[in-house]
């Protein structure tokens, strides 16, 4: 992939951010003393405890744990992964993003051109299908099916819907000019080559919608039918560029919308995301011709706390809501709601908000079911709750479901209502499940040894680090831990002058959740008083030093006679702890 971003454009980068600003450019903030602060936008709060502190250039929430710097703010805030977040908080700088070079620069810069002229080349088709749809000889035909469908010019315009031409070579004369342009339309998928050789078109005669990834680049298009025979919808098939499970149709015009979306809904079809949003409900994204994933939720989950399921009543539709239920599980966080719409029998969303209208299809979605009620409701369809066969069956198929729930606030609820249909203790259940998730990991507490005080005085406040000089030497020392405070010593002697900036620089590494927990440890020292403390762990570290060093001269002077150079080491040692002992 692209090459990896240097370092030392990252610090550059939380160095001249300021995350109070980047914060408060999402969630308002707040004057608090010298920190600022907001209700946590990663869980669901009355009062605030969410804490951005500008000289740490770091923020804390103090109700549900999240933290980090501007990156981590950006990666979790606008769901992004870490070079998006670094592309977006340069892009907020007004920087460019450079890149290293890896092992192999000239097949690395290679891979990057290609992925920005495949991007292009899809902007390109998007144009062409676009185009056609106006000024195709079957153009008043497609107008009139998109009409027919009650779709108007303004929404046609907003998705970049398109027609595909019904010839062979549409697409292949406009864009594949040349073998490379050629060979990447095959890669694209936009044209296919038969056993001769010959190319042609793989969308013909179809109305065309384009999808965009997150960032709004086209990654993929849906083409339905028109007429004729074959199946109602061809989609691109998985490119370089196109992993279905991970796009959602409609995502990027949600949020084009939204700045924040307060909910999001999930339906089955193009027609139906297109549809809703002409009626002015314009935050519905489809999958694409699949089950819901994993990665789709965690995307959605990310930008909203509302997420309403819409599904067919039918079988299909049911099972795609089962499916997508058991991906949410390990991902619904408390404070994030999932709810169950199914439409009545041969209806979708596009054939009710245009029989209905806006209104009682907003009622409908504000009447969907709670996941916990339709997680019981779909268990129970098939198993008689009455009787002790289906009361064991019941609790067999539950059980491990619960176990990958995320949330203890809705497993307790969960519980609860098993409990309730089971007709048993909760106390008992709960006993018999917790057994299990109380295995589940989760960050144990660090208890707090001079070491550790040490590194999180450092983190949290690394200009007392600046005033102690470097004392390598130490690194002899046999005490754990004593390297990673050196590195943090050097790291804010060469200029990481933040938590931030200190923090970033062991993102991926093995210490990086032991540091995070400790630039979060709470000391209620002053920041003088921190200082003091920094220098007293850090003159102990020199003592313990020497007498161990003293020791070892000792022990090996049993052995054989010391050196002289050796005798003048042992006694300057001892003169020095002589006078420390003194101070
Ligand atoms: P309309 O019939 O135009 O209203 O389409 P729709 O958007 O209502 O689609 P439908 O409910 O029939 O199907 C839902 C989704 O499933 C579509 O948007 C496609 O993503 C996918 N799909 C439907 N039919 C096919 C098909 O024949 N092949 C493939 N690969 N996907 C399909
Ligand atoms: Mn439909």
């Amino acid at each position: 992939m692209a090459g990896l971003i240097p370092k030392s454009f990252i610090q550059d980068l939380i160095e001249r951010a300021d995350v109070v600003e980047i914060v408060d450019s999402r969630v308002p903030l707040k004057k608090a003393g010298k920190n600022y602060q907001a209700c946590c936008p990663f869980h669901n709060e009355k009062s605030p405890s969410f804490t951005v502190a500008p000289d740490k250039q770091f923020y804390h929430c103090f109700g549900c744990g999240e933290h980090g710097n501007a990156i981590d703010f950006l990666m979790k805030y606008d769901g992004l992964e870490f070079p998006e977040a670094v592309e977006e908080l340069a892009h907020m700088l007004g920087l460019e993003v450079p890149r290293e070079t890896t092992a192999n620069p000239a097949e690395d810069a290679r891979k990057r051109a290609q992925q920005a002229s495949d991007y292009e080349q899809m902007e390109r088709a998007a144009k062409f299908f676009a185009h056609q749809l106006r000024h195709h000889s079957n153009s008043p035909q497609v107008i009139e099916y998109l009409k027919g469908r009650g779709i108007q010019g303004e929404t046609v315009k907003q998705f970049q819907i398109g027609y595909a031409p019904d010839g062979w070579d549409g697409l292949l004369q406009a864009l594949g000019s040349d073998q490379r342009s050629r060979q990447q339309l095959l890669d694209l998928k936009l044209i296919n080559r038969n056993e001769q050789g010959r190319h042609y078109d793989f969308f013909r005669d179809r109305l065309m919608f384009p999808i965009r990834d997150r960032r709004g680049r086209v990654v993929g298009f849906g083409g339905r039918i028109l007429q004729g025979d074959g199946p109602k919808y061809l989609n691109s098939p998985e490119t370089r560029i196109f992993h279905k499970g991970r796009e959602l149709y409609g995502f990027y015009e949600a949020r084009q919308a939204h700045r924040e979306l307060s909910q999001v809904v999930i339906v089955e079809g193009y027609m139906d995301v297109v549809a809703l949003a002409q009626a002015g409900i314009d935050f519905a994204v489809a999958s694409l011709g699949t089950a819901t994933t994993a990665d789709q939720l965690q995307m959605l989950f990310r930008a909203t706390r509302k997420v309403i399921c819409c599904y067919d009543g039918d079988r299909a539709g049911r099972e795609a809501a089962w499916r997508a239920l058991e991906n949410a599980l390990p991902l619904l966080q408390d404070g994030i709601e999932m709810n169950f719409l199914f439409l009545p029998d041969g209806e979708d969303p596009d054939s009710l908000v245009r029989r209905e209208g806006a209104q009682p299809f907003l009622h409908r979605l504000n009447q969907a079911q709670s996941f916990i009620d339709y997680f019981f409701s779909h268990l129970t369809e098939t198993i008689d709750v009455q009787t002790d066969a289906g009361k064991s069956l019941l609790l067999k198929q539950t059980k491990p479901l619960l176990e990958r729930v995320a949330s203890e606030f809705y497993r307790n609820i969960l519980i609860e209502r098993l409990a309730r249909l089971l007709r048993y203790e909760v106390s008992q259940l709960r006993a018999s499940i917790t057994n299990v998730t109380a295995q589940q990991p989760h960050t144990p507490q660090l208890k707090m040894t001079p070491m550790r005080r040490a590194i999180a005085l450092l983190l949290q406040q690394p200009e007392i680090g600046k005033e102690v000089p470097l004392h390598p030497e130490l690194a002899g020392l046999k005490l754990p831990g004593v390297k990673l405070l050196l590195r943090l010593h050097e790291q804010i002697h060469q200029g990481a002058m933040s938590t931030a900036q200190l923090l970033e620089l062991w993102r991926g590494e093995r210490e990086e959740q032991a540091l995070r927990q400790l630039a979060r440890w709470e000391h209620h020292l002053n920041s003088e008083n921190m200082a003091q403390e920094f220098y007293a762990i850090f003159a102990y570290f020199i003592d313990l030093f020497v007498e161990q060093r003293a020791n070892e001269l000792l022990a090996k002077e049993q052995q054989a006679p010391l050196s002289r150079a050796e005798r003048q080491e042992y006694l300057t040692l001892l003169q020095y702890l002589k006078d420390s002992e003194s101070r």
